[in-house]
């Protein structure tokens, strides 16, 4: 026998002279909550080390997360109940949780990490949904539209690099360019969810943004029956001028992202979502699988099919790891 593929495996230092995949903290994102009146931080029962955050503890755990070396940060707002309203008004006001949280954080941490917003409805309107609705109670594409255009320049005023347009409205990539263009914000970049479908994985996330959800989002994001689709998406983000393009969920979606990574012109984004997470912490609890060494192979796994940027609540614990203590 000449060829033995084993020999790689032999030693810790051989396994990792030739591993084809790392994890390195600056491709980590860590998608964070910050609430409108909370006194403390409040801990988020589905989502296990996850909190809404005070605006000031926000800004405590981003100073860490650029101590780690985090390559950024997705910042989603939680504003008070009675706040909502039908098109998601304190969402786009500059007073509002989400951009006063984001104009603290580029005071605190400047340029040092790249600050990203979530830019959808779904936090801030009364009835849960990402767009506005029309009279008979569908979600309205093209009006919605005007309203991301409105939140992006909220959020690029406020201080964000990076606004996420999560919606899955058609044309929202477009609309948010021309708009942040037309108001100067030419190096405000866009990170597109571009493939993003409609996952029960999202579930513990509800609960993390206290959605005022009820029914689905089924006629705005993808089925998850459809990869062509997926790439599709991705194409027309790209065109419209997304700077990134983003595949979610991420480990059941494998194949939309390889496929969106091989032919994308612009970096890839893969987000492992709330639902992802939240099982292996739940099977850890119960001593059925290794915590650690399963996120760890969750998010290896997540690049190795293409990913160059994860968005993922364990982004600071792995960034430990890779930062040697392993
Ligand atoms: C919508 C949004 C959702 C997530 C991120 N942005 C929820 C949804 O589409 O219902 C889910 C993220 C997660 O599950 O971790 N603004």
């Amino acid at each position: 026998m000449i060829v033995r593929p084993r020999r790689l495996r032999s030693t810790p230092a051989m396994r990792a002279l030739v591993a084809e995949t790392r994890i390195h903290p600056s491709q980590l994102v860590l998608p964070m909550f910050v609430a409108e009146g909370l006194d403390a931080p409040r801990p988020i029962s589905s989502l296990p080390g996850v909190v809404q955050h005070t605006v000031d503890s926000l800004v405590d755990e981003v100073r860490r997360s650029v101590t780690l070396g985090l390559g950024g940060v997705m910042l989603f707002g939680v504003p008070r109940p009675e706040d909502k309203d039908a098109v998601g008004s304190v969402g786009s006001a500059p007073d509002g949780i989400l951009n006063r949280a984001l104009a603290a954080l580029r005071d605190a941490v400047g340029d040092d990490i790249v600050i990203m917003a979530d830019t959808c409805l779904d936090e801030f309107t009364d009835h849960g949904h990402c767009g506005v609705l029309d009279e008979r109670g569908r979600v309205d594409n093209d009006a919605t539209n005007d309203r991301y255009v409105e939140l992006a320049l909220s959020q690029a005023r406020a201080g964000a690099h990076v606004v996420g347009p999560s919606g899955m409205m058609d044309g929202q990539v477009a609309a948010i360019r021309d708009g942040l263009d037309a108001a100067g914000f030419t190096d405000t970049a866009i990170l597109a969810y571009a493939a993003k479908y409609a996952s029960a994985f999202y579930g513990p996330f509800r609960e993390a943004v206290n959605s005022s959800l009820s029914g689905d989002r089924r006629s705005y994001q993808q089925d998850p029956a459809n990869r062509r689709e997926g790439v599709r998406e991705a194409d027309l983000d790209e065109i419209e001028g997304a700077d990134m393009l983003m595949v979610k969920p991420a480990g059941y979606y494998l194949d939309v992202l390889a496929d969106v990574a091989a032919r994308s012109q612009v970096p890839v984004a893969a987000y492992h979502v709330s639902g992802e997470y939240a099982m292996v912490c739940a099977a850890a609890e119960r001593g059925w699988l290794n915590r650690d060494a399963a996120l760890a192979e969750a998010v290896t796994a997540i690049l190795r099919a293409g990913a160059d940027i994860v968005l993922t609540y364990a982004a600071s614990e792995l960034a430990e790891r890779a930062n040697g203590s392993n």
